[in-house]
């Protein structure tokens, strides 16, 4: 089955299941301790029913919108995952290039296999940068500026990753800081050959904005105690005046899940808030990204854009967050899955499919501007 032959965003998981080393593909496909939270966020989006309305004109529909002030072809965008370019070679490279194409949003991770430079190198368009706030801060204030000179149109920076949450998938994989390689694994990158074929012609397989540019990190034994002793544990709400202050440009706080956070972000000088438990992979109990954000939505009002991610597998789990109040949503695993399935064209299709879902459930739910969902869409709250 080619990747354009997939009708689902299930469709591409299962292709990419077959053609990535299984470590990486469950490194997509987990979630911390016993995954409830990582189920949650899928299934809370099932208990909301649409309102189906008949007999209204269904005709010139619009999907297009804005986030953050930018134009958005649909309110969708590429959410920053680490170890990218391992699902695929070159990933974040490829999948800047699918979302550009497709007019969506793409965020590269600091975790990321290619570099600022590199996706900067084969874009046209402004992409944003996910910001982890490590101890060394020199790398950090260097990092700022290299996203302002690769001319980043917004800084997305992540506060719920400050511990790491433990997700018994990797371990047992063997992808712990340093990694484990045996002969089991070698095996699960044997019986990949297209993937191996892939890689062999890239030059780009370790985190590409650490390596040359965090002090003493040369190689991959220093780079792994170097990420497993870096991310900053004290990070609060006053570091994020000297980042907004050094950065000057748009501000997405990403990982707001409480009320009393979302309030408290208000007087942060931020864009945005993206509503956001880090797809079950951090918190493992807290609540589904979706339940938390009607409330999320009416603490802050209109003084801030709420942003949603987490779950997200279809176009109408996109409507349903727009329908709460969400002003954009971001996918992560749908488009690692298309990413690890068929690379650029793979990613296409990711947005193809939740372009056309969400088309047809705004119609008939007899809407022509997805700019004008609300709640009244909706039948009773989750
Ligand atoms: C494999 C993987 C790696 C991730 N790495 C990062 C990261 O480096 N930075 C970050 O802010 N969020 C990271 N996330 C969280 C995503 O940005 C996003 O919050 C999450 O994937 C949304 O849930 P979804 O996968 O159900 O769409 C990662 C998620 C996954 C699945």
């Amino acid at each position: 089955m080619s990747v354009e032959q997939a009708l689902t965003i299930a469709d591409l998981k299962e292709q990419a299941r077959r053609r990535v080393p299984k470590m990486f593909f469950e490194y997509a496909d987990s979630g911390a301790w016993t995954e409830g939270t990582y189920r949650a966020n899928e299934e809370d989006f099932h208990k909301i029913k649409l309102r189906q309305r008949v007999l209204v004109d269904m005709t010139n529909r619009s999907l297009a919108s804005e986030m953050i002030g930018e134009n958005v072809s649909m309110p969708v965008a590429i959410a920053p995952t680490g170890f990218t370019g391992m699902q695929h070679a070159d990933g974040e490279m490829l999948a800047a290039q699918a979302a550009e194409e497709f007019g969506v949003p793409f965020t590269l991770s600091t975790m990321s296999i290619c570099s600022i430079e590199d996706v900067r190198s084969v874009t046209s368009k402004p992409f944003w940068f996910q910001l982890y706030v490590m101890q060394d801060r020199d790398f950090v204030l260097n990092l700022i500026d290299r996203a302002k000179a690769a001319g980043c149109s917004a800084l997305v920076l992540t506060l719920d990753l400050q511990i790491l949450g433990q997700r018994h998938k990797d371990l047992r994989n063997g992808l712990s800081a340093p990694p484990r390689f045996t002969p089991k694994h070698l095996w699960q990158m044997a019986t990949r050959p297209f993937w191996c074929l892939d890689m062999l012609g890239t030059k780009r397989r370790t985190f590409g904005n650490i390596v040359g540019h965090a002090k003493g990190v040369g190689d991959l034994s220093s780079l792994s105690s170097w990420t497993s002793e870096q991310f900053d544990p004290q990070l609060s709400w006053k570091d994020i005046e000297w980042i907004r202050e050094r950065w000057g440009g748009k501000l997405i706080l990403k990982g707001i899940l409480d009320e009393e956070d979302a309030r408290m972000s208000l007087g942060s000088g931020a864009d945005a808030i993206i509503v956001s438990n880090h797809g079950g992979r951090q918190l493992d109990g807290a609540a589904s990204s979706i339940s938390m954000l009607p409330r999320i939505v009416d603490a802050v009002g209109d003084q801030m854009e709420v942003h949603l991610d987490g779950g997200i597998r279809s176009g109408q789990d996109v409507l349903k967050a727009l329908c709460y109040g969400a002003k954009g949503t971001y996918i992560g695993r749908p488009f690692l899955y298309g990413l690890g399935a068929g690379g650029k064209a793979g990613v296409r299709r990711t947005l193809e499919i939740i372009r056309k879902e969400l088309d047809v459930t705004m119609a008939l739910c007899g809407e022509r501007d997805v700019k004008n969902l609300s709640r009244n869409n909706l039948l009773k709250d989750v």
